[in-house]
């Protein structure tokens, strides 16, 4: 839409501008278009061709048909800006890495330097907890997909009474993914292979087509699902132990009265823990989330001294773990501000109150002096042992004008991409050399290991069981 009225306007502002020279040879070349006919009846003759052209030639008409499609321009950036919720997917090569000195692309410098890496001694990879799979919006009633999280693929639908189910994706009989073709009946997923169908909530088969009866050997493994906040989780636990937390629910997201301002997504090379780490690693805030955003996110340009230098993020943070029962809870407290020349500039602090859930789920809640409360939610879903989908969706109020939230997301993708090309290139360093001020990562490692059990599956397990 916006490519098409910018070529319009582009075309009249050429017309306009164009003296009786040009129009003449541009009316030539007219004349020479080859027309349209249909069964050999010419469906518009020169004549039709002339009078359109003299019509459009028109000064008065030009001027004020260039205006109109000025405003339609116009008008829909302004949607854009302050309506349309912003929505950003990056892969996993388009941040944080740095390219060969032989012009390979990105897509195979992230190949590369996943491949070539020292992993260090690395904590299992998959802890237990909830897990965001898809948004609510993902999945319509009697909608099926497919999504590989934990190295598994699980088929994920929502059945016919509303209710959200997931089942392992590969059917027990012959393996056929039942997200790639299966159909939703009642609050079942029939098989597109042999059409066995099997319940959403226990994963029993109630059905074979072509059999007298069905085994009670026959079903396929479920997930435990939890749909909240308008995102759809499923929970894991290495010892199959059922849930001992929930996320916690936004008021103003479960009851309709907040707006979603945006979305964006990254792919992210590392584990799970050194994610989360980062609220605990208090020192980095100034150095590496200190140059102003304008100054990019390729870290190897953010510190270089610039005209915008002057003007710095100043950061003040304490993390710290809540007591039981809200054990699987750790809170920052984070208040931003801006600098010029190592001074405060008023009315630019913004007090945010982060809250890691379990091990993947951040709350970042916000409170702004004139645009009102609002909340940034963080998603870690690990794909792999060592690849994590990131999700941010911002939240406000109603009287939040679209552009705050928008601006509040794009702040902190910005600076994720920042932390970005540390994870994406960085080794886990088990026994790290710490000083006194570094003293909340020891902390944070004690708080974060409470979701790893006695099964939890560490790298070299998790990996081969891809590699088939
Ligand atoms: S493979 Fe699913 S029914 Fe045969
Ligand atoms: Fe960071």
């Amino acid at each position: 839409m916006a490519t098409l009225t910018v070529l319009a306007a582009v075309g009249l502002i050429v017309l306009a501008l164009a003296d009786d020279t040009l129009q003449e040879t541009l009316a030539d070349n007219l004349r020479e278009l080859p027309l349209p006919s249909f069964v050999g009846i010419q469906l518009v003759d020169s004549a039709f061709i002339q009078d359109t052209w003299q019509f459009f030639r028109r000064e008065a008409l030009q001027k004020r048909t260039f205006w109109v499609l000025a405003a339609v321009l116009v008008a829909y950036e302004l949607y854009k800006l302050l309506v349309k919720p912003l929505r950003v997917v990056r892969r996993l090569e388009d941040r944080g890495y740095v390219p060969d000195q032989d012009e390979s692309t990105l897509k195979d410098t992230a190949a590369d330097v996943a491949r070539r890496r020292q992993r260090g001694d690395l904590p299992p990879v998959y802890p237990n907890g909830w897990f965001r799979i898809c948004d609510s919006g993902d999945l319509a009633i009697g909608e099926v997909k497919t999504f590989t999280l934990l190295g598994e693929s699980i088929a994920v639908f929502r059945g016919e009474n509303g209710t959200v189910y997931a089942v392992e994706a590969y059917c027990p009989h012959l393996g056929a993914n039942l997200g790639i073709g299966g159909r939703v009946i009642d609050n079942c997923i029939e098989c597109p292979f042999h059409g066995w169908t099997f319940r959403g909530d226990d994963g029993k088969c109630v059905r074979i087509p072509y059999a007298k009866k069905v085994p009670e050997i026959a079903k396929i493994k479920p997930w435990t699902i939890l749909e909240v906040n308008k995102l759809i989780y499923i929970w894991h636990h290495a010892e199959k132990c059922e849930p001992d937390y929930l996320p916690e629910e936004i008021e103003g997201i479960v009851d309709g009265s907040w707006r979603c301002h945006g979305f964006s997504e990254h792919m992210i090379n590392a584990h799970i823990q050194e994610v989360p780490e980062n609220a605990a690693d208090v020192a980095h805030l100034s150095h590496l989330h200190g140059p102003f955003l304008i100054q990019g996110v390729d870290l190897r340009y953010t510190n270089k001294p610039s005209v915008t230098s002057a003007l710095r993020h100043g950061w003040s943070a304490e993390w710290s773990a809540l007591p039981a029962p809200e054990a699987h809870i750790g809170v920052l407290n984070l208040s931003h501000y801006l600098t010029v020349f190592g001074f405060r500039v008023p009315g630019t602090t913004i007090d945010v109150e982060a809250r890691q859930i379990g091990p993947s789920i951040v709350h970042l809640h916000f409170d702004h002096c004139i645009f009102g409360k609002g909340v940034l939610l963080q998603e870690l879903s690990p794909v792999e042992p060592l690849l994590l989908k990131m999700t941010h969706q911002v939240w406000g109020s109603p009287w939040m004008p679209s552009f705050i939230g928008k601006l509040f997301l794009w702040g902190e993708y910005h600076q994720v991409e920042r932390d970005l090309m540390i994870w994406n290139n960085k080794r886990y360093v088990s026994k790290p050399m710490l000083v006194k001020e570094d003293e909340l990562i020891g902390k944070h490692r004690r708080w974060y290991s409470q979701f790893y059990s006695e099964n939890s599956p560490r790298y070299t397990a998790a990996r081969t069981s891809l590699d088939w």
